[in-house]
């Protein structure tokens, strides 16, 4: 059985998203993460379970545009996306800011989704493990350690997100693999917590069979695939 996550982005508009919730099968071990605008019509459905993709790094206070952790939990949120590699590089977040946003999370018992992953230069030069090690100590080392049951880690390698390009069985399968230990070893030898590993980048009804031989892999963080119907259905299908 591996987790199935759902990171619907902006894709869908207001009656798309109606057609995907009567449509698709899910149950409460699937997470969905929509857009903030339509998380009260996910929750009144009760198929899923709901996370966000975003939160404020402020607590309730003046800024415009921002949503809240205590926003989130009053809909009924219990999970939230942080370190998305198109929030890091889009909108310029940091290590620093990362470690705020999960501390008003924590504050309000919701359940982090922590994202890590390569460019595809620091891939070619070998750096992926260096480099996902360094995106988790920043934020690990300063957060509060008891706490950190609370985290699920998505290794998404910035190459492989929403272009199709999927790893491919040998290499790559071994490549998600291998950097998959690396990440449960680190947390394991250095704050001594089991946490679980999601892969993501491209994930589809093609590539999860394959994927889901790869045994150290907890379940997928899945952006494209999870707005379409067919593909989502047979996702979690197959995850089950
Ligand atoms: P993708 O997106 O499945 O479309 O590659 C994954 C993600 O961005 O989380």
């Amino acid at each position: 059985m591996k987790l199935v996550i759902g990171n619907q982005k902006t894709y869908l508009n207001s009656e798309e998203i109606n057609d995907f919730i009567r449509e698709t099968n899910g149950n409460e071990g699937v997470i969905v993460c929509p857009s903030y605008l339509y998380i009260e019509r996910y929750i009144n459905n009760s198929k899923y379970t709901i996370g966000a993709q975003n939160v404020s790094v402020k607590k309730n206070t003046s800024t415009t545009g921002e949503i809240s952790a205590s926003q989130l939990k009053s809909m009924g949120v219990k999970y939230c996306i942080v370190g998305h590699s198109e929030r890091r590089t889009m909108y310029n977040e940091t290590s620093k800011d990362l470690v705020e946003k999960i501390n008003r999370l924590f504050e309000e018992d919701i359940k982090v989704i922590f994202c890590v992953g390569e460019d595809y230069e620091r891939k070619e030069r070998g750096m992926t493990k260096e480099f996902v090690t360094t995106e988790i100590k920043e934020v690990f080392d300063k957060l509060d350690q008891d706490k950190l049951d609370n985290i699920i880690i998505a290794y998404e390698p910035i190459w492989a997100i929403s272009n199709g390009i999927t790893p491919s069985r040998t290499p790559l399968n071994e490549e998600i693999e291998e950097v998959t230990e690396v990440i449960k070893k680190l947390v394991y030898n250095t704050y001594n917590k089991e946490l679980k590993v999601l892969y993501g980048g491209s994930v589809n009804s093609k590539n999860v069979d394959e994927l889901n031989t790869i045994s150290v892999v907890d379940g997928y963080l899945i952006g494209g695939a999870s707005v379409k119907k067919d593909e989502f259905n047979y996702i979690m299908e197959r995850c089950k």
